[in-house]
């Protein structure tokens, strides 16, 4: 694997502000529609400087011949013999408001492209409206994960092949850091795609290496040994009870002294989460193979901040392990002693996340950050209280709402919660300094939150976002978000550290 070929490759993307001359091989021309202004009437195409009343009055015409809808993410596809492409392909942006917001194009985008078979050049007038939502959206609604088809005789496919998109306004840059960040949110679902069977505590530190070198961040890998000798107690402990050993992965990003911000980002890396000796039921377990996606999505961050050059520091620490019961894994009962010296009684194995989390946050602590942003698939009470496409947003108040405000305006929707502060004395032990549960039912996604605010130094502000059901699509896809693996919430990271870079 060259340095120059590491993760997903995006397809091309090119701005252009006219239609080409000349008919475009295996093209499509992605259209945005709304709903005519009666009830059942015919959608009409949104104005645009690219096509002339003639080629507008025939999509329309083949619309109403058609009984198309214009409602959100409607796709209906017409052929129109006085275009340079094969296709048009409308897509509804639902009510004609005039004004759509980022997400209503993104998912109009991701939507099409979805339908689309991979093997076509792309065009579309959705770049007039919102250039960067259009490109996330194609990139993100094409994105696939074949690395484990067994049929080699299928060409692999590639999504898109090819974006145009069309623009009277838009520059070249804007629509490659669309590309870069939707390739960011590729390489994060790629990440949380690959099975547990080929991605081990080991062989994500490889991957996360080679991501980091390619880059040209400083990259750092603790081993077992080094773990231990250091004095990781709750990644030693989560890890021990898997043949495949624990690692902490540091990734480094210096940027130029602009405003000399440092930005310490942790995600939580459990390769797959049994539970250990505390076993989950086996109904739905394999979606623990997601229990990684923090730590993805950190990775898939830290190496897009290198490659937009933001001039801030960030420093990502990564904790991997395998949790899994054995004759060594730890017990329910045992004492661990967490990374600075903090003691733990592990009441229940499968609450792992804030043992390794709480060993890396102290450390991140270390490089003396201004700001900490930790993500992780943490608890079950996240998908009951906000549901499966909504991150929970914890930590200091003020850089909490900064956090949720921006994920909300990429579209991935984190939501302010509280850390009510009586939920620490659910967290005393009879034998050590903490225990990782509390004896309660309740706000299991807060005491969580609680539990790692123990480790957060003075004085840094802090993010928690709990992605326990956002990072995995287990039901069908929906706008530009695929089954599987989703990315979030790297484009609510990657915007919290453009916000630091231009605000501090
Ligand atoms: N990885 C799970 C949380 C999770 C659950 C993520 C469902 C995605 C989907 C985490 O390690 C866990 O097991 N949490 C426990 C905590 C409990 C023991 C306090 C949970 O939520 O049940
Ligand atoms: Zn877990
Ligand atoms: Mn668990």
């Amino acid at each position: 694997m060259s340095p120059a070929n590491v993760g997903y490759q995006a397809p091309s993307v090119s701005v252009s502000s006219a239609l080409p001359k000349r008919k475009v091989d295996s093209s499509v021309l992605i259209v945005p529609v709304v709903n005519g202004q009666d009830d059942g009437a015919a959608p009409t195409v949104v104005a645009n400087p690219f096509l002339d009343a003639e080629a507008v009055g025939e999509i329309e015409v083949a619309l109403e011949a058609l009984g198309a809808k214009g409602g959100a993410e409607s796709l209906t596809r017409v052929v129109v013999p006085s275009l340079p492409v094969d296709s048009v392909l409308a897509v509804g942006l639902g009510k004609n408001s005039g004004e759509w917001s980022a997400d209503v194009i993104r998912r109009a985008a991701g939507a099409a492209a979805r339908s689309l078979n991979g093997a076509e050049t792309v065009l579309t007038t959705l770049s007039e409206i919102d250039l960067t939502a259009a490109v996330e959206g194609l990139i993100l609604g094409a994105y696939r994960f074949t690395d484990f088809r067994s049929d080699k005789t299928a060409p692999k496919d590639p999504g898109l092949r090819a974006i145009t998109a069309l623009s009277t306004s838009a520059k070249k840059d804007d629509a490659q850091r669309a590309a870069d960040i939707a390739t960011a949110v590729a390489t994060a679902r790629d990440l949380v795609n690959t099975p547990p069977s080929h991605l081990f505590p080991d062989e994500f530190a490889k991957r996360a290496k080679a991501l980091g070198e390619a880059a040209e961040l400083k990259v750092e890998i603790l081993d077992e040994k080094a773990l231990e000798k250091a004095g990781y107690g709750g990644i030693v402990g989560v890890g021990k009870g898997s043949s495949r050993p624990p690692r902490l992965v540091r990734l480094t990003h210096k940027g130029a002294k602009r405003n000399g911000k440092r930005v310490a980002l942790v995600g939580k890396g459990i390769t797959f989460d049994t539970g250990g000796i505390s076993i989950k039921p086996a109904a739905n377990m394999h979606h623990m193979t997601s229990d990684m996606g923090g730590a993805a999505a950190v990775i898939a961050t830290v190496v897009l901040a290198a490659k937009q050059k933001l001039p801030i520091d960030v420093i990502a620490t990564v904790p991997m392990a395998e949790n899994m019961p054995s004759a060594t894994a730890q017990r329910p009962g045992d004492v661990l002693t967490q990374y600075g010296g903090i003691t733990v009684e592990v009441l229940n194995t499968d609450a792992e996340g804030r043992l390794v989390l709480a060993d890396a946050i102290v450390r991140a602590g270390e490089d003396e950050p201004d700001y900490l942003i930790e993500t992780s698939t943490l608890t079950g009470a996240q998908t009951v209280a906000l549901g499966a496409r909504t991150p929970g947003v914890m930590g200091s108040d003020e850089f909490r709402d900064r956090v949720a405000a921006l994920s909300q305006q990429v579209g991935e929707n984190g939501w302010p919660m509280p850390l009510p502060e009586e939920l620490k004395d659910d967290l005393k032990s009879t034998v050590a300094d903490l225990a990782n549960v509390s004896g309660s039912r309740y706000a299991g996604m807060l005491v969580a939150g609680t539990y790692l605010r123990e480790f957060v130094p003075e004085g840094v502000q802090w993010a928690h976002i709990d992605i326990a059901a956002p990072a995995y699509n287990t039901g069908g896809p929906w706008g530009y978000t695929p089954k599987g693996g989703t990315g979030v919430p790297t484009r609510t990271m990657f915007a919290v550290l453009e916000d630091i870079s231009a605000n501090g």
